[in-house]
């Protein structure tokens, strides 16, 4: 690991401009006094005791904090129930009829949930859960397309006390397979198929094919999405419908009274190891955090109509998608498709049909709607928007402008929103109305939260420098364990730095102390948004027979931000064809989901290793991205790198 260095920083500090605070915001955001971060810094538990406040509580909590580095238990003896929060208490304070999920399928059916029809969906679908044997502390699986269901089941499992891990929608049935074992999952819920650019999504064959190798797994409940297309075959006894479930389900369920440590979910994210991770989160702190930061980052009112454009399948969506704004008796926006079909202007109608006001998204996606034009938003209405969001990957400054002009119409405050699955919620980011913005920076942490910029001996670097990016204090939404694997929490994120957390984030402080994100500093890409780690996909190819070794590196993808490029060595008397490389991208498909599929494959007969026969992905990174080789001095055969330059030249 090497620190970053001011080199891949002169391009985003070159273009620096500030943003003032707008006005409009300076007078009503919900928060516009400068002085909490102050008050916050003096006392984060005093604060975080009052936003908590928001929530409604069983049984008041007697301790704010237990802090044990790195055992965090926050609100010790309070108990609550997280859809309780979302649903419940909505329909009992007047929100009864207002939408909780407006729901827009691809191919442009549309469904409305208001908080009542929410409640009693959930309950129905509790209750059901109930009836299949589920228990308080146990684990279900959801592996589904971005339908209303996907977000009742959720709230059903939080509502008897069941956590759940859902499993996005693209990944393979090996990594379903995989993460339902890890979290020993006693149901499944999925659906008949998902609709993706007018073809269907084959997730039940999926299912078939994991649960080959599930003996946790009891009953698995099938959502019909698709119909007869799906051509699906149900298992009996283990597959029920969803339909026929809830057709005899009571619409009543009482909420189970959680501890607030209590486990709500498992979501699993890629680490610098093959196996990946079952983050977990905790009823209150998780809910706490991702309520607070939604209602001020968002500068959330009343009457807003708001959309988060992630797929429930990652953090983005638990937390922006579903408990955030269900808790802030928001109405959110749920959208089953992509933005380019049935043409490159979908998610502009959808802004227009709805009167969108908040929108988030990924810089990814920014940088797409770039490429496709601005003449595409220029068709329909879009000054509902007042506020515009990013996440998932450092914004270039000149997407952040593409998207302040085109979309924001120069009036809306853009948020850049630095956070990660491990944090629950949202960390660094501007705040409406407060904070002035510069494109390409996260600016600085909420009130609350505690980050630094620290070198290699973990001293803070000041403004100026570069360094990585820790978190010196715990916060409510923090993660608390991995799953199953105490002590990989502990060395994974507390390790480097005793009592401080880790984030593997490489970052800059620049003169006014604005947080500049540089990327990961570990062996995990970011593609698209989506965390992958080299060493899932080196193995995904080992696996295939030809394969003798294989390194893997994020490579700079204009759009992507990183594409995903494979070193491969073959076995001895294996051809290297064309055919071959398709052959290893679609195993790499196959065994993880398409989003880790190698953008190229590079065959070489060996690969640049140290004496201790650690391969060096700096140097083959050098060499994808054309640089200049950085120091080859301890590598045990230095030709091979300089021959692999040639031969990438040549190829590549
Ligand atoms: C990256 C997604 C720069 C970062 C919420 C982090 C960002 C990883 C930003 C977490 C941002 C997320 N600017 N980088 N605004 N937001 N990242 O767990 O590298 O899928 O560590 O959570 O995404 O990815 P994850």
């Amino acid at each position: 690991m090497s620190l970053p260095t001011d080199k891949n920083l002169s391009a985003l500090l070159d273009e620096r401009r500030t943003f003032p605070p707008s006005e409009e915001f300076k007078k009503q955001a919900n928060w516009n006094d400068p002085a909490i971060y102050e008050r916050a810094a003096k006392d984060p538990e005093g604060f975080w005791a009052a936003q908590a406040k928001s929530l409604d509580w069983f049984t008041p909590w007697e301790r704010v904090l237990e802090w044990n580095a790195p055992w965090a238990k926050w609100f010790v003896g309070g108990k609550l129930n997280v859809t309780d929060n979302c649903v419940d208490r909505h329909v009992r304070n007047g929100r009864r009829n207002k939408a909780a999920i407006i729901w827009e399928g691809e191919p442009g059916d549309t469904r409305v949930l208001t908080f009542g029809m929410l409640e009693r969906e959930v309950n129905r679908f509790a209750n059901a859960l109930k009836g299949l044997g589920v228990v308080k502390g146990d684990r279900v699986a959801i592996y589904m397309g971005m339908v209303p269901e996907l977000a009742i089941a959720m709230l059903a499992c939080a509502k008897i006390g069941a956590a759940h891990s859902v499993v996005f929608g693209g990944f393979s049935a090996e990594a379903l397979r995989e993460r339902i074992n890890d979290a020993k999952a006693k149901v499944l819920i999925t659906c008949d198929g998902a609709w993706r650019r007018g073809t269907v999504v084959a997730l039940k064959s999926a299912v078939d094919e994991a649960l080959k190798g599930t003996p946790t797994i009891e009953n698995v409940v099938v959502v019909q999405r698709i119909g007869k297309a799906a051509q699906i075959s149900m298992e009996p006894l283990r597959d029920h419908w969803w339909h026929e479930l809830v057709a005899g389900a009571s619409a009543e369920c009482a909420p189970e009274h959680m501890d607030a440590e209590d486990m709500l979910f498992i979501l699993y994210t890629s680490g610098t190891t093959g196996k990946p991770k079952g983050v977990v989160h905790t009823t209150a702190g998780y809910l706490l955090g991702a309520s607070t930061t939604h209602r001020y980052v968002f500068d959330i009112k009343e009457d807003d109509v708001y959309w988060c454009t992630a797929d429930i399948g990652w953090v983005t969506g638990h937390s922006y998608i579903v408990y955030g704004p269900l808790a802030n008796g928001t109405t959110t926006v749920m959208y089953e498709g992509t933005p380019d079909f049935p043409d490159r202007g979908r998610f502009w109608e959808i802004i227009d049909k709805y009167g969108v006001n908040i929108f988030y998204t990924a810089p990814t996606a920014i940088r797409t709607f770039m490429r496709w034009g601005e003449d595409w938003p220029a068709k329909y209405k879009l000054s509902s928007l007042r506020l515009i969001g990013t996440v998932g990957e450092p914004i270039n400054p000149e997407a952040w402008m593409w998207y302040h002009e085109n979309i924001g119409h120069k009036r809306c405050p853009i948020v850049d929103t630095w956070w990660q699955t491990e944090t629950g919620g949202i960390m660094i980011s501007p705040l409406p109305g407060i904070t002035a913005t510069k494109p390409g920076s996260a600016t600085r942490p909420l009130p609350g939260i505690a980050a630094e910029v620290v070198d290699l001996e973990g001293k803070p670097v000041g403004p100026g420098g570069g360094g990585y990016l820790v978190l010196t204090k715990p916060w409510p939404s923090m993660l608390r364990t991995v799953y199953g694997d105490p002590e990989r929490y502990v060395q994974n994120y507390w390790s480097r730095y005793p009592g401080i957390y880790f984030t593997g984030d490489g970052c800059k402080m620049d003169e006014d102390g604005y947080l500049w994100l540089l990327g990961r500093v570990d062996d995990v890409m970011n593609v698209s948004g989506h965390r992958i780690s080299t060493y899932e996909v080196e193995s995904a190819l080992v696996d295939h027979v030809s394969v003798a070794e294989a390194a893997v590196i994020g490579k700079t993808h204009e759009i992507k931000g990183q594409g995903i490029s494979a070193f491969v060595t073959l076995k001895e008397g294996i051809a290297a064809t064309d055919a071959l490389k398709d052959e290893l991208k679609n195993h790499v498909a196959m065994k993880i989901g398409s989003i880790a599929k190698p953008d190229d494959i590079f065959f070489s007969a060996e690969l640049p290793k140290t004496r201790s026969a650690k391969i060096m992905r700096r140097l083959l990174r050098d060499i994808a991205e054309g640089r200049v080789l950085g120091d080859t001095t301890t590598l045990a055969d230095p030709t091979v790198v300089a021959k692999l330059k040639d031969q990438y030249k040549d190829e590549g």
